[in-house]
């Protein structure tokens, strides 16, 4: 039996999507189901880390006494519960489908519908990888995700620069079976050096794998 990888490190989630309200009962989101943020959290949690895992909404659940799990729902909650845990952590994945966008207003009251159209105005959120990128440490690790439908390595290069990635992962589009929703994934990793592994079309948690291997050969040595 191979030793804990990560025995005595502290890990960083974000996974899932974010809920971005327009009134108490309707809000803004996104297909994300959470199931490979919560396949990373257990994957890091089985190498040893303590993990807290910060969770939009999903239909997940997760029992495992090494992960810490914090419910938010919108992007600026999930915002402030990552920021206030980035300092203690060694290992940070942003994994979450954070809204871009959230209405200027919420309603207090559910909104009534009228005879005319409606508009609702939209402000950007805050990008929460971006804000981790200026608060890292050296020791940490920073990890993002990038999922594209153009121009795929150069975007997720740029992202990677952008938010001060350590690796970044881009998930396929171009394969049936791979991303939002679904139980497999098809993604790329791509290092700081500019290295890229394509990985094949595997199940999540063998891409969890994957991707923890990886990252548990790049930490800065203590
Ligand atoms: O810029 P884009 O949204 O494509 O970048 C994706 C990466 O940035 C993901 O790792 C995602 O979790 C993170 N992100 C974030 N906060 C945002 C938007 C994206 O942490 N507001």
């Amino acid at each position: 039996k191979q030793a804990k990888k990560l025995h005595g490190k502290k890990a960083l989630i974000t996974a899932g999507a974010t809920r971005e309200y327009i009134d108490p009962v309707r809000f803004i989101s996104n297909n994300s189901s959470g199931k490979m943020g919560y396949a990373i959290a257990e994957e890091l949690a089985a190498q040893g880390a303590a993990v807290t895992l910060i969770s939009g909404k999903t239909y997940l659940s997760i029992q495992n006494s090494h992960i810490h799990k914090i419910n938010v729902e919108t992007a600026a909650e999930m915002f402030e519960a990552t920021v206030a845990h980035v300092a203690d952590n060694d290992i940070i994945v942003h994994c979450a489908a954070v809204a871009d966008y959230t209405p200027k207003e919420k309603a207090s009251q559910k909104i009534k519908k009228k005879e005319n159209d409606l508009t609702i105005e939209l402000v950007k959120t805050k990008d929460i990888a971006k804000e981790v990128g200026h608060l890292l440490q050296p020791h940490q690790f920073h990890v993002g995700f990038a999922l594209e439908t153009n121009e795929e390595i150069k975007n997720a290069k740029e992202k990677l620069q952008k938010k001060n990635f350590d690796m970044i992962i881009l998930n396929s589009l171009q394969d049936k079976g791979a991303g939002f929703e679904h139980d497999t994934n098809k993604v790329s990793i791509i290092d700081k050096t500019g290295q890229i592994i394509d990985l094949p079309l595997k199940s999540k948690k063998e891409v969890a794998q994957d991707i923890v291997r990886l990252i548990v050969s790049k930490l800065p040595k203590t």
